[in-house]
């Protein structure tokens, strides 16, 4: 782990993340979530979502759902200004340590095929292509990669 991610903290989603959260996500992805796209992972059962907090400030998040034994990560982003600080790193190590505690035995997420800094964060994970979903992305019509980490146990 590189120095800065080590002052980080990652916490379980609150309300009062949010507004800052729907900041960083309005400056990182063409398809934002909204505001109640957020809130409504605060009370999801199969949810598991994580701040990344520098002190009291949100410099990431992520999130996944668990679907029966799968874990589907729904989001990974970091502020801009804070990337390549090894913080989405700590945001994946973590939401698959919680799914495996939570009986997931595999994971599996969507990501833009021209998305590089995401495909190379899931590959160190060991998650590999499985498929392509043509023009899936609506504000450019970009196909997505499906990954999967086919044994979450090792
Ligand atoms: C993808 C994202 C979450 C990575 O977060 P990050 O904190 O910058 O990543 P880290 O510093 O932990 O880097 C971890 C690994 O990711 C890969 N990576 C990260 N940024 C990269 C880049 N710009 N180019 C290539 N690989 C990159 C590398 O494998 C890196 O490992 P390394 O530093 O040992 O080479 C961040 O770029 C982001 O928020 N992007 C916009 C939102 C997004 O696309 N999210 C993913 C889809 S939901």
């Amino acid at each position: 782990m590189r120095a800065m991610a080590r002052t980080i903290k990652l916490a379980p989603l609150r309300e009062d993340h949010i507004k800052a959260i729907v900041e960083i996500e309005r400056q990182s992805h063409g398809c934002p979530w909204s505001d109640q796209s957020f809130r409504n992972e605060l009370g999801h059962r199969h949810a598991c979502f994580r701040v990344a907090l520098d002190g009291a400030e949100v410099v990431g998040y992520g999130g996944l759902w668990l679907i029966v034994d799968e874990a589907h990560v729904t989001t990974v982003t970091v502020k801009p200004d804070r990337r390549r600080e090894g913080i989405g790193r700590r945001l994946v190590e973590t939401l698959l340590d919680e799914a495996r505690q939570r009986g997931a035995v595999c994971a599996t997420l969507e990501v833009r095929a021209g998305n590089e800094a995401a495909i190379g964060l899931y590959e160190s994970f060991g998650f590999v292509r499985s498929g392509v979903r043509k023009g899936y992305y609506p504000d450019n019509q970009e196909d997505a990669l499906v990954m999967w980490l086919h044994d979450l146990r090792t």
